[in-house]
C-alpha cells in the first residue's frame, strides 16, 4: 500500500476506534431499528428482493448526477447552466432512497463498523445539504454561489465516498460472509448418524467450511452455517421444523433448509447447500452442483 493509502487507512481506524462516536452511533442504530424492524421494509431497503445489497447500487445515481453537474460547471460554459440545475435536482431526489437503504444496512453494524458508519452518514449529510443550497442559489441567480457550495458539497461527499468503501471493502459491510467458504465437491463423511438427533443442530467444519447439519422427523439438511449477511452462526439460531426454515440469531434473516434461499433479509445472498447422505453410519455431504443454465 502507498504511504497516502496506510495513512488514509489508519486515519480511518482512528475513527473507528473512536470513543465519542460509540454512544451515538448506537442511538442511530437503535432508532433506525425501531423504525424499520425485520420484515418487508427490510427486505426492500436492503436489496433481499434484488440478490444484491440495494445501497452501493442506489448511490450511483446521486454520485454521477452530482459529479457531472459539476464537470458542467467548471467546464460546460453558460449554456450547461440549466442541465447542471437539473442534475442536481435528480441527485438530491436520488439521496433520499439511497440514505435510506444506507440507514437499513446501517442499523445491522456494531463496533468500529458503526462508528465509521457515522461519519460516512454525516459527510453525505452534510454533502447533500451543500447542494440544496447550491440550488437554492443558481434558482436565485447566483450562480457563482451555487457552484462554489456544490464543489464544497463534492468534497465532503467525496469524505464519505471513501469511507463507504472502506466500509464495504475493508470491513465487510453488505459483502457475502461466507463467500471464501466453498466445500467439498465430493462426499465427505462429517458425523456419526448416531451424533445427529432430531431437533439439535449440528456445525461441522469441513474443507474450510462451516456446514450446519439438521435433522428432522423426515429428513436432514445441510446448508453453509456461516451467515452470508454478517456471519452469523446459523447453528443457534431458531429453527421451524414445520417451514423447514432457519432463523439467524443475529438479525433475523431466514433460510430455507433445503437450499439455503434466503425467506427474508437482511440477507441478500443465499447460503451454501450442500447434498447429505448417509453410508455405512457416517453422515456425508458435498456441496450442491449448480443447476446448469
Ligand atoms: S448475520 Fe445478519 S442476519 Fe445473519
Amino acid at each position: 500500500m502507498s504511504v497516502v493509502g496506510s495513512e488514509l487507512h489508519r486515519a480511518v481506524e482512528k475513527l473507528g476506534a473512536s470513543d465519542a462516536l460509540g454512544p451515538l452511533g448506537e442511538k442511530l442504530a437503535g432508532a433506525i431499528k425501531s423504525i424499520v424492524g425485520p420484515g418487508t421494509a427490510k427486505d426492500s431497503l436492503s436489496g433481499t428482493w434484488l440478490g444484491h445489497q440495494l445501497h452501493p447500487l442506489l448511490t450511483d445515481i446521486p454520485i454521477g448526477s452530482f459529479t457531472s453537474a459539476t464537470i458542467l460547471d467548471l467546464i460546460g460554459g453558460e449554456q450547461s447552466g440549466h442541465a447542471a440545475d437539473v442534475l442536481i435536482a435528480v441527485g438530491i431526489l436520488a439521496a433520499l432512497p439511497t440514505a435510506a437503504s444506507g440507514a437499513a444496512d446501517f442499523s445491522d453494524t456494531y463496533g468500529s463498523e458503526q462508528r465509521v458508519g457515522v461519519v460516512h452518514a454525516a459527510s453525505n449529510v452534510i454533502g447533500i445539504a451543500l447542494y440544496a443550497a447550491s440550488l437554492g442559489a443558481r434558482a436565485r441567480g447566483r450562480r457563482g454561489s451555487g457552484k462554489l457550495l456544490a464543489l464544497a458539497g463534492m468534497g465532503v461527499m467525496t469524505v464519505g465516498g471513501y469511507l463507504g468503501g472502506y466500509l464495504s471493502y475493508s470491513r465487510g459491510v453488505g459483502v457475502n460472509n461466507a463467500f471464501f467458504e466453498h466445500g467439498p465437491e465430493d462426499w465427505s463423511a462429517v458425523m456419526s448418524d448416531a451424533e445427529l438427533t432430531v431437533g439439535k443442530p449440528a456445525r461441522v467444519e469441513v474443507e474450510g467450511a462451516s456446514v450446519l447439519l439438521y435433522r428432522t422427523s423426515s429428513r436432514i439438511f445441510a446448508i453453509g452455517a456461516r451467515c452470508s449477511h454478517a456471519g452469523g452462526p446459523l447453528d443457534e439460531g431458531q429453527f421451524d421444523d414445520a417451514r423447514c426454515t432457519v432463523e439467524c440469531p443475529w438479525h433475523q434473516s431466514v433460510f430455507e433448509l433445503a437450499d439455503g434461499s434466503v425467506v427474508h433479509g437482511p440477507a441478500t445472498t443465499p447460503q451454501a447447500p450442500y447434498d447429505v447422505r448417509v453410508i455405512d453410519g457416517r453422515i456425508e455431504v458435498r456441496r450442491t452442483a449448480p443447476v446448469p443454465a
